[in-house]
């Protein structure tokens, strides 16, 4: 938990406002966020590269709700996205064009047309086959299309299999032996521009060492590219600096940061990061309402109003988010399953929690600013929850509960 979460005589407090009152007000399941959070994350890391040129990319996956996007913004973040969508997000968060860098495998041609006209910073290509692509449709609109290659290092992450993207088996980037060929192939095409190499090995990493294995053997391609007349202006070395949940130890941003400045020392290139979870993920909570308490022969079942719908890392991932009671009760705690409303065993958002609850108990899942809200669904015709931003005393619907008539809007019945 950090500080910007904290109690006050007992009642979990966001900032300066209790969640009590943001579930009184806005009704639960909810997003919470702190704004001071949020802007001294993003400060620690831009702190700690002001030694050297670079750019820092919010993940926009993370979290892609238009405040957050906006309030890094004006920090002066620059954005990764992956998709069309993300790009028109971003801009519609007043984001600059050519701060944005285009991640991802399967790059429709409208999503190229869109960052092209956008001006983009960089298209992060992942095969042969985007590359061509990319040529031909900057080639039709009469432009050069800012590329660099996501190389896959074939490190060992060690994080969740689901996360790891930086071994030889995973579907992203293009594997390490095929690199200078390729940029040899981008660099003789007439409407594509070579000015970086990306590089991106998973989420939620809890060591530095991958992160150094993996720039260092980057930087060897990007060595022998100079040698060969293709000089490259940036180096992005993508996100997943991982944060703690439990009882991790993850490095902290300056820890990381500082790491990455010595693997660059002396070299000139600007240098671009991707960070999604370590600038959000513990700058939200999800406030949910406990709706029965269900006692059983072996397990005793807390039912609450969200679900795997709203927060799907548990179910997805088995990942563990703490949970906090909002007004701690000096009631004797025992054990729960806490689990949401939905028809499938698999929605659980915590086993075994310790806990003292009555019926209508309020409760925070912590560390969910990543990867909860961007990530959640529909399921069970369940309207998408609340968001609230948190200033000091101020709190900021910044997100309106989805209604169930938004939800089959689109939808026709036929004759
Ligand atoms: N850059 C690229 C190309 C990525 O694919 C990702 C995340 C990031 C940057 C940001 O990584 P971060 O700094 O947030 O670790 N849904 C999963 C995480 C999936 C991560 C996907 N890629 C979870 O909830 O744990």
């Amino acid at each position: 938990m950090t500080h910007y979460f904290h109690y006050q005589q007992d009642q979990l407090f966001a900032e300066n406002v209790a969640l009590a009152d943001i579930a009184e007000k806005f009704g639960t399941p909810c997003y919470v966020y702190s704004r001071a959070a949020l802007t001294d994350a993003y400060r620690q890391f831009a702190d700690a590269l002001s030694a050297r040129e670079h750019l820092i990319c919010f993940s926009v996956k993370s979290n892609s709700n238009l405040a957050i996007l906006n309030l890094f913004a004006r920090l002066g973040a620059g954005f990764d996205i992956v998709s069309g969508g993300e790009l028109q997000r971003v801009l519609a968060a007043g984001a600059a064009a050519n701060k944005v860098v285009f991640s991802g495998v399967g790059k429709t041609e409208a999503e190229m047309r869109l960052a092209l006209d956008a001006g983009i910073w960089c298209f992060n290509v992942e095969s042969s086959a985007e590359l061509d692509r990319l040529n031909e449709v900057a080639g039709q609109m009469g432009k050069i299309a800012p590329i660099s290659l996501r190389v896959n290092p074939d490190v060992d992450a060690k994080t969740h299999p689901y996360i790891s993207t930086g071994l030889k088996q995973n579907k992203f980037g293009i594997a390490y032996a095929e690199a200078l060929t390729l940029y040899r192939k981008a660099a003789g095409m007439a409407h594509l521009r070579v000015t970086g190499m990306d590089c991106h090995i998973g989420s939620q990493l809890t060591e530095i060492s991958p992160f150094i294995a993996a720039a260092e053997k980057v930087l060897v391609l990007v060595d022998q590219l100079a040698h060969e007349g293709v000089k490259l202006e940036h180096l992005d070395l993508g996100g997943g600096l991982g944060i703690r949940y439990d009882d991790e130890t993850p490095p902290s941003i300056a820890e990381y940061a500082q790491a990455l400045l010595g693997a660059l020392q002396g070299r000139s290139e600007k240098l671009i990061v991707e960070p999604g979870r370590v600038l959000v993920g513990n700058a939200g909570v999800l406030l949910t309402r406990v709706e029965y308490l269900k006692p059983g022969e072996e397990k005793h079942f807390a039912i609450v109003d969200a679900a795997m719908n709203d927060l799907m890392r548990p179910a997805l991932y088995d990942a563990y988010h703490a949970i906090q009671p909002v007004n701690r009760s000096p009631a004797v705690a025992q054990k729960y399953e806490v689990v949401g409303p939905i028809c499938e065993t698999g929605d659980f958002l915590g086993h075994a929690r310790e806990l003292a609850l009555d019926q209508g108990s309020l409760l925070a899942l912590m560390s969910a600013g990543a990867y909860g809200m961007s990530m959640s669904s529909n399921y069970n015709t369940r309207p998408r929850a609340a968001e609230v931003m948190v200033d000091g005393s101020h709190m900021h619907l910044i997100r309106e509960r989805e209604t169930v008539a938004q939800l089959f809007a689109g939808e026709k019945i036929i004759a």
